[in-house]
């Protein structure tokens, strides 16, 4: 598969099988993260592999409900370990850095023929009192990861003309 068709076909998935995903995936996906490009290449970053099924609950219950994250066989969170560091730009490092592994995990999963959808809706005290995290440390985001249960959602998307502009800001 390559890099395009990923982009393009990938859906996020709300419903998965209960079969356990092989570890060689697990691996290859968490390469994707740690390859991910980095502000300063700092990889200031944490992913977070959880399995155990009263935390999958606890944490589809930080993310208001949203059941389906403990329904899968694993829960990935994603941490940024410096959140302090503030590039020139302006814009804090961390989130930045931590989504790019994030999308690029996404991605991988994908491929592989495996299912993700990006959290963002959660809190992040309780997700954090619940996996003992470290007060400075920060939760970027959390996806659950398994095999599909549902079919490949359509996409809706702005267009091109909608989102781009040329020389000058439109
Ligand atoms: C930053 C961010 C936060 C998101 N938070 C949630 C969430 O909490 N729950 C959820 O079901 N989907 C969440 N999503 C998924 C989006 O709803 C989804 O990506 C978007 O509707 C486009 O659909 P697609 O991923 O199927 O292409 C989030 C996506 C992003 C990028």
């Amino acid at each position: 598969m390559n890099v395009f068709t990923a982009i393009s076909e990938r859906s996020s998935v709300r419903a998965y099988k209960a079969s356990d995903v092989e570890g060689d995936k697990v691996k290859k996906i968490l390469e994707a993260a740690r390859l991910a490009p980095s502000a300063s290449n700092r990889q200031d970053w944490k992913f977070i592999i959880v399995k155990n099924a009263e935390t999958k609950k606890k944490l589809a219950e930080a993310a208001f409900s949203q059941s389906f994250i403990g329904e899968a066989p694993i829960v990935i969170v994603a941490c940024g370990t410096e959140p302090k560091a503030i590039m020139s730009c302006g814009q804090p490092a961390y989130t930045v850095d931590v989504s790019i592994a994030c999308a690029f995990m996404i991605l991988q999963a994908y491929e592989l023929g495996l299912g993700t959808c990006w959290i963002g809706a959660f809190k992040e005290d309780e997700a954090k009192r619940i996996l003992k995290i470290p007060e400075e440390i920060r939760v970027v985001a959390m996806t659950p990861l398994g095999y599909p249960d549902q079919p490949p959602s359509q996409k809706s998307r702005k267009s091109l003309d909608q989102i781009v502009c040329h020389e000058k800001f439109e």
